[in-house]
C-alpha cells in the first residue's frame, strides 16, 4: 500500500503557539450509558464493573494456603508447594470459559548462580485470548512464586499475598471478565514463576514469543499491587505507580544514541506505552490515577517487565504507591510486638480491584485500537522549518487513519493533535527543533493506538 498524499498543515509559528489540551475522544455516551465521562467507552465501563473484590480476595487467600510457592519448593504434592499452586491457577483459568486458551508452559532451568542451586522445572500458566484481525499481542502478568527473608529457603512458610498473589489475582480477574470479549488484537494473561530467583519465568515467556516472531506491542507486569498503606499508616488508595524506562537501555548503543541524540530520552516505546495507559486508565471507570514514574523500576529492585524490554518489547510495571517493607520478603514472625510477613490481612482487596480495572481498561483500549504505527521517521535530510514524518501504513480494516501529536520538549505528555488522514507521510509547518512529535493510528471505532516517536531518517 502506498499513499502519495502529503499534507501541508499550516500551523502558526511556534512562538505564537499556546498548548491547549488534546480534545477528549468522543466515546459513545448515549442513552443507557452508566458512565458519561470522556475516555470511558460504555461497553468497557460495564465489563470493568464486573471485576470483583470478593473474587480477588478469594484468589489471594487460596494462594496463601500452599505453605510456600517458592520456585525451588515441592512440585509433587497436590496441596503444598509451587506445583500445587501452579495446578490450582491452571484449573481456575480453565473455569473462566469464553475463548481463553489455557496452557502450562514449562522449561527445565539449569543451575544458575546465585539463586538456582539445582535444576528446576519453571512453569508459567499462559491464557491466550486470540484476536480476530491481527497478529498483534498485548501481555499482562503477575508472578506466583514467593520468597521469605532468605531467598534460597524453599521450605519456610511464606504467603506472598502482596508479592505477588495480588498481581496474579489482578491478572486472573481481568482474564475472567474479558474471556468472552472479541478484540482485533490477541491478549495474553500470564502467571509466571521464578521471579524472585531472577525473573526466569517471564524471561522464558518473552524469549519464546520473540523466537516465534510475535509482535508484542505492549506488556505490563503487576507486581506488589496489594495495598496503598505505608508503614506509618499513610494511605494513597486511588493511585498506582507505573514504572517506565526512558532510553532503551537493553537495546544496541546505536538505538540508544538515536533516541538520546535528538532529545528522545523521554520518548522510548516504554514511555509511550505508559502515557497511553495513564490516558486510558485514569478515569471514573477505574477510580484510579496512573502515576507514571520515569524509571525502569524502584532502586535495588527488578521486575518481570525487564525481560520483555530485553527482548525488544515495550513494557512497564504497575506497583502500589507506598510499599511496606515489613510485609515483603520477610519471614512470618512477630518481633517487638510487630507482625512481619507478607500476609493477606495486609491487603486491600478494593485497591487490587481498582488496579485490575486499570489493567483491563488499558488492555481494552490497546486491543480495540489499531496497532502502533511502524517505521516512523522524521525527515532530517535538509534544514527547514517544516517537519515531515513518514511511516508504513498498516493493512488493517479497522484503520481510519493517522494523527500527528506534539508537545513542548519540556512537557510530560502530548498537548496537541492533528488528524492527517489515511496517509503514510505528513508535513507539519512547525519546526521539529522546538517540539517533540509523535504519530498514532486511529481506528474506525474511535480507539487510538499508542504513539510512535519518529527517529531521524538519516
Ligand atoms: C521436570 O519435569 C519433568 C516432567 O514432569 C520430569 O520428568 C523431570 O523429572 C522434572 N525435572 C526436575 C529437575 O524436577
Ligand atoms: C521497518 O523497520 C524494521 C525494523 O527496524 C526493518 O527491519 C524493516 O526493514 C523496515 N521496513 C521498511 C520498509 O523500512
Ligand atoms: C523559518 O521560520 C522563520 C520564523 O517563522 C521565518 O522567519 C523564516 O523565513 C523561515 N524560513 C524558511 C526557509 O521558511
Ligand atoms: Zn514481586
Amino acid at each position: 500500500m502506498k499513499f502519495l498524499a502529503t499534507i501541508l498543515l499550516l500551523v502558526p509559528a511556534i512562538a505564537a503557539l499556546e498548548f491547549p489540551q488534546c480534545p477528549s475522544p468522543s466515546w459513545p455516551t448515549g442513552p443507557g450509558s452508566e458512565i458519561r465521562a470522556p475516555g470511558v467507552p460504555r461497553d468497557m465501563a460495564r465489563i470493568l464493573s464486573g471485576i470483583s473484590d470478593k473474587r480477588i480476595e478469594a484468589i489471594i487467600k487460596k494462594l496463601t494456603t500452599f505453605h510456600t510457592r517458592h520456585t525451588l519448593s515441592r512440585q509433587d504434592s497436590p496441596t503444598i508447594g509451587i506445583g500445587a499452586a501452579r495446578d490450582w491457577i491452571k484449573s481456575e483459568y480453565d473455569s473462566f470459559g469464553g475463548n481463553l486458551q489455557v496452557s502450562i508452559q514449562t522449561y527445565l532451568q539449569p543451575i544458575q548462580a546465585p539463586r538456582i542451586d539445582r535444576p528446576v522445572n519453571i512453569s508459567n500458566i499462559v491464557a491466550v485470548l486470540p484476536g480476530y484481525d491481527s497478529n498483534r499481542v498485548y501481555v499482562i502478568s503477575g508472578h506466583y512464586d514467593t520468597r521469605a527473608s532468605d531467598v534460597m529457603n524453599p521450605d519456610i512458610e511464606q504467603h506472598g499475598a502482596n508479592d505477588d498473589a495480588s498481581g496474579v489475582a489482578a491478572v486472573m480477574e481481568v482474564a475472567r471478565v474479558l474471556a468472552k470479549q472479541k478484540f482485533p488484537a490477541t491478549l495474553i494473561f500470564a502467571a509466571v514463576a521464578g521471579e524472585e530467583q531472577g525473573l526466569y519465568g517471564s524471561n522464558h515467556l518473552a524469549q519464546t514469543l520473540k523466537a516465534a516472531g510475535i509482535d508484542v506491542q505492549g506488556m505490563f507486569t503487576s507486581d506488589i499491587v496489594g495495598s496503598s498503606t505505608a508503614d506509618d499508616g499513610v494511605k494513597d488508595p486511588f493511585s498506582v505507580r507505573l514504572f517506565a524506562q526512558g532510553i532503551p537501555l537493553f537495546q544496541s548503543s546505536a538505538v540508544q544514541a538515536a533516541y538520546a541524540g535528538v532529545g528522545g530520552e523521554n520518548d522510548s516505546p516504554a514511555r509511550q506505552l505508559a502515557r497511553y495507559a495513564a490516558s486510558v486508565a485514569s478515569n471514573i471507570a477505574t477510580g484510579m490515577k496512573v502515576r507514571i514514574v520515569y524509571r525502569l523500576d524502584r532502586y535495588l529492585r527488578g521486575g518481570d517487565h525487564r525481560p520483555f524490554l530485553i527482548a525488544g518489547y515495550p513494557a512497564a510495571r504497575f506497583t502500589e504507591p507506598n510499599e511496606n517493607y515489613a510485609h515483603q520478603h520477610q519471614d512470618i514472625r512477630v518481633e517487638n510486638g510487630k507482625q512481619y510477613g507478607d500476609l493477606a490481612e495486609f491487603c486491600d482487596f478494593q485497591f487490587i480491584q481498582r488496579v485490575s480495572k486499570v489493567n483491563a481498561a488499558t488492555l481494552w483500549n490497546l486491543a480495540s485500537a489499531p496497532g502502533t504505527p511502524k517505521n516512523v521517521t522524521i525527515d532530517t535530510i535538509a534544514l527547514g522549518n517544516d517537519s515531515k514524518m513518514m511511516w508504513i501504513a498498516a493493512k488493517d480494516d479497522n484503520l481510519k487513519g493517522y494523527e500527528i501529536v506534539w508537545r513542548p520538549t519540556t512537557a510530560p505528555d502530548w498537548t496537541n493533535e492533528i488528524w492527517v488522514g489515511l496517509v503514510n507521510e505528513a508535513t507539519v509547518d512547525l519546526s521539529k527543533d522546538n517540539v517533540v512529535f509523535g504519530v498514532r493510528a486511529v481506528g474506525k471505532n474511535g480507539y487510538k493506538s499508542p504513539v510512535a516517536f519518529p527517529l531521524p531518517s538519516v
